[in-house]
């Protein structure tokens, strides 16, 4: 069941830099909201926040309504950098939040078939992270946050290390699973592209400390296409637009 997310007056600092102050947001239930921002704005640990994997220092986080002070099976992160672990094998990555839960074993098993079959990785159920391209490695990181049926899915740039065609691949792949299992999704992304092709709204932070510096709707009808989106007459204007508030937010 997709969740609704509020953060009210978020600070988070480390130590004695302040990375975010004042950070306010909403997301409703079922919303895809792309985040995009100079790098070091403070992306990565707002996604942290809303994880539970750390704490803010000021202000809330609240995930369908409920304080968010744990990380929780209900909310789930892509990294962009897989942190698949490399003795497990594919089946056993991504049964491992599921093991964590303390499900038990048919259910553990179920899920992560489904999830599997999810991201059509059934061909390499048995194989080790280092037997699989960078493409199907991403896949496994999907399969191991949609095995818990996540209301809110945090994607921390999970395209950022694949190449042109795989990652346009996995987006399109991405996107159906989502029609057909609707969460509420974060996706964090240096791409304009990418956050035009998913996003109903794109959240422009910067600043330091880091705080939204803009909330832009994204009018595309769904389901899109990545052509189609490139192809409408809105999309120039809304790229423009995006680029030069990414412009200001660096400098300011
Ligand atoms: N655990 C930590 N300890 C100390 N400083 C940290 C820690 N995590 C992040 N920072 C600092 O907080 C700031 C924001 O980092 P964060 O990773 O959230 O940025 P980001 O917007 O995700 O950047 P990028 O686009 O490069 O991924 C940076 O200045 C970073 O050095
Ligand atoms: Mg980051």
């Amino acid at each position: 069941m997709a969740v609704g997310v509020d953060v009210a007056s978020v600070g988070k600092n480390y130590g004695e830099v302040r990375v975010l102050a004042e950070v306010d947001l909403s997301i409703g239930a079922g919303e895809f909201v792309a985040l995009i921002g100079p790098s070091g704005c403070g992306k990565s640990t707002l996604l942290r926040l809303l994880h539970g994997l750390e704490l803010p220092d000021a202000g809330t986080v609240s995930v369908d309504g409920a304080k968010v002070t744990a990380p929780a099976s209900g909310r789930a992160i892509v990294f962009q950098h897989f942190n698949l672990f490399p003795w497990r094998d594919v089946v056993a990555n991504v049964g491992f939040g599921l093991e964590v839960l303390g499900l038990d074993r048919a259910e553990i098993a179920a899920r992560v078939d489904e999830a599997i079959s999810l991201v059509r990785l059934d061909s390499a159920r048995g194989r080790l992270p280092h037997q699989l391209s960078g493409g199907m490695q991403q896949r496994v990181g999907l399969a191991r946050a949609l095995a818990l049926r996540p209301g809110l899915l945090l994607l921390d740039e999970p395209f950022g290390a694949l190449d042109a065609i795989t990652r346009e691949g996995l987006q399109r792949e991405i996107d159906l699973i989502l029609r057909r299992h609707p969460c509420t999704t974060l996706l964090v992304t240096h791409s304009m592209d990418e956050a035009l092709f998913f996003a109903d709204r794109v959240l422009v932070m910067g600043g330091r400390p880091g705080r939204i510096q803009a909330d832009i709707t994204i009018p595309f009808p769904r389901p899109r296409d990545p052509d189609a989106v490139r192809a409408a007459p809105e999309f120039a204007a809304l790229r423009a637009q995006l680029w030069s508030l990414l412009a200001e937010s660096a400098v300011s």
